[in-house]
């Protein structure tokens, strides 16, 4: 007899965020998981946790040219340019068959102005088969002269406040970490009506070939991920998770279930998947399933008495 959806080796795996069901806590991440669909024929959609869509803007964006994306020691940078088909193609192509999928969808959304975030939001309002959005917020505000909304906090307040009069779903906000204090981006989104956070986002870096002098990738600067930034993306949880009451969703590096379990004990009440599955494209089932079983090896009954348990030995 199989075990009932959300228990796995006898582990309650079921997480609650934002009047979501998670059937367990580890979610595929936007940008690296295309528009979910595509890995309909690899991955069990029906047995992951839920994953976010790429990017999805008010018009198709064709990327940066390439190199876009390249490998560095324990990471890659990538400075793909947010290509995505846009909201109505998404709308006509990839939500329909996104319906025969069980596990929660989530729709990540950017723009360059605010009205740009705010029309991608009023348009998928209207459609079925959302369970919430992740705002993107490490894109560069034209009408702040470029500067990121989500590394100025009166920018992030504003559009964090407007997106939640307009969703009609559970909104995510998606923290950079490019910020001096992340716990007082953590803040404003949350004063500012955001449902969740998760973070982080990529790092800003550079990588330069010495033979040519020239940059390695054609934007010049990309963002960092990978194993390289999850000490630091552990770090920013915590502190994030020290400033709000609402729920954190952890990211960066995670590429086995051990290093799940330090971003839920670090505060997180589910994490994302991200580079992970350039490596093994089933790097979020796989996750999913050993942190179950590593669960079930410290006789944790509920997953989500994991998250926040952090003993700093100065209680
Ligand atoms: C190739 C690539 C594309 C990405 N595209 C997006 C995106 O469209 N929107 C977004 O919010 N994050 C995007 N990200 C960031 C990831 O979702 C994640 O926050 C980051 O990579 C850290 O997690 P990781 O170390 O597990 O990859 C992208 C990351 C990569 C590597």
């Amino acid at each position: 007899m199989s075990a009932p959806r959300g228990f796995q080796h006898g582990v309650d795996m079921r997480v609650q965020i934002a009047g979501i069901e998670f059937p367990n806590p580890v979610l595929a991440a936007s940008g690296t998981f295309a528009y979910g669909i595509e890995f309909e024929e690899i991955v069990d959609l029906d047995r992951i946790g839920g994953f976010v869509t790429k990017g999805i803007s008010r018009e198709p964006l064709p990327g940066n040219p390439a190199p876009r994306l390249i490998e560095t020691a324990a990471g890659m940078v990538n400075a793909i340019g947010l290509q995505n088909i846009g909201v109505e193609a998404f709308i006509a192509e990839k939500l329909p068959p996104l319906a025969r999928c069980k596990c929660p969808v989530i729709v990540n959304v950017f723009g360059f102005q605010l009205q740009d975030y705010l029309a991608v939001i009023r348009r998928l309002n209207d459609t079925e088969g959302i369970a919430a959005y992740e705002l993107n917020v490490s894109c560069p505000n034209t009408h702040a002269g470029g500067i990121a909304f989500g590394v100025d906090k009166a920018s992030l307040a504003d559009l964090v406040a407007h997106a939640r009069h307009y969703s009609r779903r559970p909104l995510i906000v998606k923290l950079s970490p490019n910020v001096t204090s992340i716990a007082a981006m953590a803040r404003s989104a949350e004063s500012a009506g955001a449902d969740a956070i998760s973070l982080v986002n990529t790092f800003v870096s550079l990588s330069i070939d010495i033979e040519t002098r020239r940059p390695r990738l054609t934007n010049v600067t990309g963002g960092l991920s990978g194993p390289a930034i999850k000490p630091i993306a552990v770090r920013m949880v915590w502190e994030a998770a020290q400033a709000v009451k609402i729920p954190i969703i952890g990211m960066g590096g995670i590429a086995t279930a051990e290093d799940a379990v330090e971003f839920l004990l670090a505060g997180a009440a589910a994490v994302q998947i991200g580079t992970a599955s350039y490596a093994d494209p089933r790097a979020v089932e796989h996750i999913g399933s050993s942190l179950a079983q590593w669960c079930s090896r410290h006789h944790i009954a509920k997953v989500s008495d994991l998250t926040g348990g952090m003993q700093t030995g100065r209680e």
